[in-house]
């Protein structure tokens, strides 16, 4: 949720800045800006993608070495002009960027309207802005201890950088909640809310912990300084991101690349933990842990969206296959109702960006009701994998489509992979259904490369569906959370009104909705409840619904009921959620395509959900 991007050197920055603005527009896209060095302090900004401000640049001086620019998704204050970043200072000396949400900024504004400001915008940035030169002004202080000071009154969440008329050769960055990364390279500094605009220039990295402050100077090198004023020493880590992760690599759509990346995404989330040698799964992370979990009186799966969507699929594996008890909840909701948590329970979050503001909150309530908490992340290095015990990176590469596709798959082959390593451990698998697991989640790369050569018949249906304005997506048992995983990929990218529902559940209300022209999708594979699907499928046929089923390939007892077939091959019914989520996310695409909406930024969405 917003991006920022900053950089200091010899180089020209605005082409730096520029080309990290764009690798991070999937934070968020409803204005972007940015501040330049260039005689005196050059601020541009405007509502629109970053495209729309490099058009408003064209013919203007962008001259410069030293800058910092923002894309930014609303939090206060609608998107326009004015309330894009970056925000100036009453003095015009001092610009500044922030991704996250200053929550006692109407106290301090109201304060700082009190002693004569007048301010511009809606934001809580400005208000940071005008803080620190208030600071400047009556502490009579360096920058560093400037900011250091102004943000010892500020409560909330944040990863700023400021850059300052009278301190030409300075960056400074502070981060509380929200992602920073700073990039070192030979006499220069990058500083962005992830490594994606940095890792063509450098791979030298440091990761700013929590309350920390980083100023880069070309003179002094870089320095952190705690919000509590402790110096610490830069922890300088190397990268190990592949630029081509990064870039559509032929396809017209991240989300499109990002879907046919499964057979592989999954396989790495695989790699190295499935053992079919030796028949064993070894989960580094949570290896440790196996105990704790085996014992634990709860797992507690939280999340949000689609990682919420992963959790409840990993309950019907954990609970069937480990026999321990898991509820899963949404982080948001978890965090507020005060639940009960025990000293043996065991927190599972689980989050893509490893960012997500609520599930970052829901695991230090948690972890302060004294429970043992695990990750499920993909992000390394980000903040819910640093706040956990220990955990599992789902190793899916860069996720930069915003709407959630192959982090899904690999979150739900760790959860399978943890619901396997914990019943062999208790002992309560027999042997051959083990084994028989094992040996089909190996095979489900293959099986999704077989899946996604369905994709025309996917296009086909999303030919005839595309002008709809409802859609009903129906699952039972592990098939229930894919059901709900379809109709969210559908309303958040092609803005069709979509439901999941326990397909038993539809006579409880859905069904007063079906008619002729709502499509109702239905995952129907052959194994698990296929009789009191197809029963299901049934009802709906005899009010004129119209039927698209997810079905094992060569089914013909369904396809001859449904008015649509999308065929997946046949696995275990433990594995079907790895396989139907698919056929379902390229129809969300291609639907949202034909009705000619942005499939990669979606309106009003934001990839990453830093504020709560
Ligand atoms: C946003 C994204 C979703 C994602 C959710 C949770 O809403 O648009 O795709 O599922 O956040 O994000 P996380 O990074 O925690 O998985």
């Amino acid at each position: 949720m917003c991006g920022i991007v900053a950089y200091l050197g010899p180089k020209e920055a605005y082409p730096i800045l520029m080309n990290g603005l764009k690798r991070l527009e999937y934070r968020g896209y409803d204005s972007a800006g940015i501040a330049l060095l260039n005689h005196g302090l050059q601020v541009f900004k405007t509502k629109g993608k970053v495209s729309d401000l490099e058009l408003l640049l064209e013919d203007k001086d962008v001259a410069g070495t030293i800058g910092i620019a923002h894309t930014r998704w609303a939090t206060h204050g609608e998107p326009n002009d004015v309330n894009a970043h970056p925000h100036v200072s009453p003095d015009g000396k001092l610009a500044i960027i922030h991704n996250g949400i200053i929550e006692n900024y109407a106290i301090l504004k109201e304060e700082m309207k009190q002693r004569g400001y007048v301010f511009k915008s809606d934001t809580d940035t400005e208000v940071l802005a005008y803080l620190i030169q208030d600071v400047r002004e009556h502490e009579k202080t360096d920058l560093p201890e400037t900011v250091r000071l102004a943000l010892s009154q500020v409560t909330g969440a944040y990863a700023i950088v400021v850059l300052s008329l009278e301190d030409p050769g300075m960056l400074v960055a502070a981060r509380k909640g929200s992602p920073l990364v700073v990039g070192i390279g030979e006499g220069e500094y990058f500083m962005a809310s992830d490594a994606a605009p940095i890792v063509e220039y450098t791979r030298q990295v440091v990761y700013p912990g929590e309350e920390e402050i980083v100023v880069v100077d070309l003179k002094e090198g870089i320095r952190i300084i705690t919000i509590a004023n402790t110096e610490k020493t830069p922890y300088i880590q190397t990268l190990e991101l592949n630029l081509s992760a990064l870039e559509k690599g032929g396809f017209p759509h991240f989300m499109l690349k990002e879907i046919y990346e499964q057979p592989r995404t999954v396989r790495d989330s695989m790699r190295g933990r499935l053992n079919m040698e030796q028949g064993i799964v070894v989960l580094g992370g949570m290896q440790d842990y196996s105990r704790k979990l085996i014992n634990a009186r709860r797992i507690i799966i939280i999340g949000c969206g689609t990682s919420w969507h992963a959790g409840l699929v990993g309950e019907y594996l954990i609970e069937e296959l480990a026999r321990i008890p898991v509820e899963v909840e949404y982080a948001s909701e978890f965090r507020y109702r005060n639940p009960i948590i025990y000293e043996d329970d065991v927190v599972i979050a689980i989050s893509q960006s490893g960012e997500t503001a609520d599930t970052l909150a829901a695991i230090e309530m948690a972890k302060s009701k004294g429970a043992t908490i695990l990750g499920i992340c993909n992000v390394v290095g980000s903040s819910i994998a640093r706040a956990t015990h220990a955990g599992s990176y789902t190793h899916a590469g860069p996720e930069i489509g915003v709407a959630s596709t192959k982090a899904f798959t690999s979150q739900v082959t760790i959860l399978t992979l943890l619901a396997l390593m914990l019943a062999e451990k208790k002992g309560c698998i027999a042997a051959s259904r083990y084994y028989r697991l094992l040996h089909e989640l190996n095979s489900i790369p293959e099986k999704l490369e077989r899946t996604l050569q369905f994709s025309d018949q996917v296009k086909h249906i999303a030919e005839i569906f595309c002008k709809t304005s409802n859609a009903l997506y129906l699952g039972r048992g592990i098939n229930f959370p894919v059901a709900l995983e379809g109709a969210l990929k559908l309303k958040e990218i092609s803005y069709i009104h979509a439901e999941g529902y326990p397909a038993a559940e539809m006579k409880h209300g859905p069904i007063a909705l079906i008619d002729e022209a709502m499509p109702v999708l239905v995952v129907a594979t052959r194994k698990g409840h296929y009789d009191k699907v197809v029963s299901n499928i049934q009802e709906v046929k005899a009010r004129k619904g119209v039927i698209i089923a997810i079905v094992s390939e060569g089914d013909e007892q369904v396809c001859s009921l449904a008015d649509h077939c999308i065929e997946i091959p046949e696995t275990d019914e433990m594995l079907v959620p790895l396989l139907a989520a698919v056929p379902l996310q390229l129809l969300a695409y291609h639907m949202a395509l034909l009705r000619g909406c942005n499939v990669d930024q979606p309106r009003n969405l934001a990839k990453s959900v830093t504020v709560e």
